[in-house]
């Protein structure tokens, strides 16, 4: 984890203060809030002139999220912080609700004032028991403090404040799972439309933003949408959390300027490659998207530059493979993951996951064939768009991505 360089929004050290209400308002915690509730209605566009981005996979513009709940007539109203983040290779939201639950907390009483939402959620994964102490704390510190109040004179009726642990299951993540989970059901998704700002927790518009998007926000209110952007690089706006893992010498959490790039990621902050070996690959944002391999280590590490090379910035996880690792393997393990967290309600979801599965295993164990290639072919056409989530997309988008690239590697472990 780097920490205190001068662009560093989330991992100032000054601010992992912990559920220390009191040190947290000492460091300039709450002014963000206290800027918000001077000027309710110009938040909106604060969040639009930061170019704020949804950092829990697609990378959504938040006002855009928010506009339709903001304008939704008053009644209940939900604001509801993702973090369950159960993805392999994610590790950034568990330490922002460890260590800087205040500021999470902050940003969305920030989004309750831009909506008039009068139920804030914080949804966290219980097998992060340390994050979710230090979340029930600092809710009951919050519970004590003038600007809650203030929220709810501005709303005119009291505001709830609840953590709510969610299943720990990696489906729970799912933005209509988690209104499921918080309406008391089991964390199943649902098809879209309505969507959650039209219809969420029990009918209510619902706003589920995860919880380092909603951790921004204290910032861009404090200091300006303008100082915000200006974090960024080559045009991207602001700063991210970057989970680094795989085969590189200093794996961690980085937060680092929006547009920095994968050769800088790896190379400077990560220290290079394990054991000098050579670069391979990357997944990236979670392994559900195209892998980036050696041609793209230049690609700036934004939503836009990143899509361009027909990937993903998703969550900004970046799992590095090496040179003499299998990408057969990892996928075949990836996939695995993505079946045994398919919820089951969608046939082929289930069904197609564990076909996938199955078929890597065999390859990566020696016991393919070439009609086994022929098979996740078919499958990667006949699977997309079949779940009522992005779970088989992404699981297929994996699989697709390494056959276009390592087509060779999945040739060589065949039988014959
Ligand atoms: C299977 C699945 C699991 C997901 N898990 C998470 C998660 O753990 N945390 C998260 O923030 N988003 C997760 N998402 C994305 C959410 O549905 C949603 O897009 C996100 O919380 C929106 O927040 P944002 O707009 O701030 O990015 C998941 C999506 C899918 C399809």
């Amino acid at each position: 984890m780097t920490t205190n360089k001068p662009n560093q929004v989330l991992l100032r050290q000054d601010v992992l203060v912990g559920a220390d209400l009191a040190a947290w308002l000492s460091r300039g915690g709450g002014e963000g809030l206290a800027q918000a509730l001077r000027d309710p209605g110009a938040v909106m566009a604060q969040v639009e002139q930061a170019d704020l981005r949804g950092m829990g996979g697609a990378g959504f513009p938040t006002h855009r999220k928010w506009s339709p709940v903001a304008a939704a007539p008053d009644g209940d109203k939900y604001v509801i912080c993702n973090g369950n983040e159960d993805e392999p290779g994610t590790f950034k939201d568990r330490f922002l609700l460890e260590h800087t639950p205040h500021q999470v907390i902050e940003g969305a009483l920030i989004a309750a004032v831009a909506t008039r939402a009068n139920h804030v959620v914080l949804y966290v994964n219980p097998h992060e028991a340390r994050a979710l102490a230090a979340m029930r704390e600092a809710v009951s510190q919050w519970q004590q403090h003038a600007q809650l109040k203030a929220i709810e004179a501005l709303l005119g009726r009291p505001l709830s404040l609840v953590v709510v642990p969610s299943s720990g299951l990696y489906i729970g993540g799912e933005e209509t799972a988690v209104i499921a989970t918080v309406e008391g059901g089991f964390p199943f998704p649902r098809r879209k439309p309505p969507f959650p700002a039209q219809s969420g927790v029990h009918g209510a518009p619902t706003i589920v933003n995860n919880t380092e998007t909603l951790a921004h926000l204290p910032g861009i209110l404090r200091h300006g949408a303008d100082w915000y952007r200006g974090l960024g690089l080559g045009g991207a706006a602001g700063t991210k959390l970057y989970s680094l893992s795989g085969d590189v010498l200093r794996p961690g959490l980085y937060e680092l300027p929006m547009g920095t790039s994968l050769q800088e990621l790896v190379f400077e902050h990560g220290g290079g490659m394990l054991q000098g070996k050579e670069f391979k690959a990357v997944f990236t944002g979670g392994p559900s998207n195209t892998l980036l391999t050696r041609a793209d280590l230049d690609v700036p590490l934004d939503f836009d530059s990143v899509r361009q090379r027909r990937s993903r910035l998703g969550t900004g996880a970046m799992i590095v493979v090496s040179e003499g690792t299998s990408i057969v393997r990892k996928v075949a393990e990836y996939v695995s993951f993505f079946a045994q967290g398919s919820c089951g309600q969608c046939p082929p979801c289930k069904g197609g996951t564990f076909q996938l599965a199955r078929v890597l295993n065999r390859i990566d164990t020696g016991r393919g064939v070439q009609s086994d290639l022929v098979s996740l072919a078919n499958l990667c056409q006949l699977l997309p768009g079949s779940g009522r989530c992005g779970l088989i997309d992404g699981a297929v988008t994996v699989v697709e991505s390494s056959l276009h690239h390592f087509h060779h590697e999945y040739e060589a472990l065949l039988m014959g």
